[in-house]
């Protein structure tokens, strides 16, 4: 007998998730778990100690949280620089996160359906290998940027090591299957030799086992970089489904948001302020801030600041500023350590975003309509400061040392001449084609639905 109201809820399959311990991945990778959940899968999230994103109550018991028992000092980081971190991390997580898994597979009451890792945590692969369970690949980057890794292994096997290295001349030159990237703006790191960057890309790009690769893009934004690694380079299905950010959000922050900068934003006029952030691992030494402070200074424009703690180097905060860096700043300025990044950027004062050009910045500026100033920091934010400046036309790339006249010059070309009103029409426009692909019917919904689809069958 079957009673009204009381039927049996067909069991939720569970996906298990394991996202790189870094703000600019487990954000889209929370997100992209949201989204999971609300299309009827249960969720678990299993995370390192190291970076412990909190979930407290903001999820329902549809989550669960599992943390691998590594023991990577906290200093770890900041002692190694991120590459060889993750080249830690990677070796140390291996065999924890297998027995991890092994006891997921035992205990859960509803069939694991597949692993999602992101792309930089593949110690993943093996251990779902093992548990016969299907793996996927998450990148978090740009489509562009993931396919320039993919074919990292074959242009320094076809002796581009030259321009990819120092040589000034040569950089400058155009990567012929990627126009208009320059071989400086290939996604190498400041933090590592290009041999540790290219033993990066082969662990990464080794997609043996991986079922299909999820990107957080959407085809509006890079249909010819997706054409190029659907057809060329994987053998397997790609799916594009972001912005994620506007698909589904997730409180996910590691540091305290300060929201009174929004009182502060509440004040000012529309489109008047310009935001400076750069994201949660890019630095900036002393003399560059004093730089972009005494630009902004002449500019006369409204501008909302966040410092990171810890992005000075050598320094907690802005205590060691010199003193003209407070009068710079007083007048038109205001200064937090971490802001509430979407709320501000949707904010009717915004009308520019100077940044290091992360891909989830790049993303949460342009679904806001937002033209940006880029100053790109290492590794894939220089592809997207490329592609902002040359293939979207809506930012202005500040190349080259730091200095007062060229912060002033860029401000000004963005927040009051005719060019940067010309950018702003332009990422309105961008914004709506985004929002359109999220929706029913849109490039990124259809790939979700065929992506929930193909897990399903898994
Ligand atoms: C890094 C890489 O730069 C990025 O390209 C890659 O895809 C992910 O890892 P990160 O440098 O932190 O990320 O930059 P970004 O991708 O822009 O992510 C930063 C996130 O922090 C954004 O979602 C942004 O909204 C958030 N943020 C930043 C805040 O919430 N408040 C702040 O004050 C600053």
């Amino acid at each position: 007998m079957q009673v009204l109201g009381m039927e049996e809820k067909p069991a939720r399959r569970r996906v298990v998730l394991v996202p790189f311990p870094a703000q600019g991945h487990i954000s889209p990778l929370m997100q992209l778990a949201k989204t999971l959940y609300l299309k009827g899968f249960s969720i678990t999230v299993v995370q390192t100690k190291f970076n412990y994103f909190s979930p407290s109550d903001k999820f329902t018991h549809d989550f669960q949280f599992v943390t691998i028992p590594e023991s990577l000092p906290e200093s770890d980081f900041k002692n190694l620089g991120p590459i060889q971190f993750l080249f830690k991390l990677n070796k140390e997580c291996k065999v924890s996160f297998k027995d991890c898994l092994g006891q997921l597979v035992l205990q859960q009451s509803n069939e694991i359906s597949c692993v999602i890792y992101d792309e930089f945590m593949y110690f993943a692969e093996a251990a779902a290998k093992e548990c016969k369970l299907p793996n996927i690949i998450f990148s978090t980057t740009s489509v562009t940027a993931f396919a320039c890794r993919s074919v990292f292994d074959k242009l320094y096997a076809n002796n581009v090591q030259a321009p990819l290295k120092e040589t000034k001349g040569q950089q400058e030159e155009l990567v012929p299957e990627f126009y208009p990237l320059r071989y400086k703006d290939f996604p190498v790191s400041r933090f590592a030799s290009l041999e540790s960057i290219m033993e990066v890309y082969r662990n990464t790009v080794d997609k043996r086992t991986a079922s299909s690769v999820i990107i957080n893009t959407a085809s509006c934004l890079e249909s010819s970089s997706l054409s190029f690694l659907q057809q060329q380079q994987l053998q397997i299905p790609v799916y594009p489904i972001g912005p994620l950010h506007m698909v589904a959000s997730a409180p996910t922050s590691l540091l305290e948001e300060n929201k009174s900068c929004i009182e502060w934003l509440n004040k000012q006029k529309v489109n008047s302020v310009i935001y400076i952030s750069m994201g949660s691992i890019a630095l900036m030494e002393i003399n560059e801030i004093m730089e972009v402070a005494s630009g902004l200074a002449a500019s006369n424009q409204h501008f909302l600041w966040v410092i990171r703690p810890g992005s000075i180097p050598g320094s907690e905060w802005i205590e060691s500023m010199p003193e003209e860096f407070s009068k710079m700043v007083l007048d038109r300025g205001y200064i937090v350590k971490w802001a509430p990044q979407k709320e501000v950027l949707s904010h009717p004062a915004v009308g520019g975003f100077w940044s290091h050009c992360g891909w989830n910045s790049t993303l949460e500026s342009i679904g806001e309509g937002v033209p940006m100033i880029c100053r790109p920091f290492s590794g894939d934010q220089k592809v997207n400061a490329r592609y902002l400046e040359c293939v979207w036309k809506i930012g202005i790339q500040v190349e080259g040392d730091l200095d007062r006249g060229v912060v002033e010059r860029a401000v000004k070309r963005l927040m009051v001449d005719e060019e940067g009103e010309e950018m702003r029409k332009r990422a309105f426009s961008l914004k709506e084609q985004l929002r359109a692909s999220v929706k029913s019917g849109g490039s990124s919904h259809n790939s979700l639905e065929e992506f929930v689809h193909f897990i399903r069958t898994l």
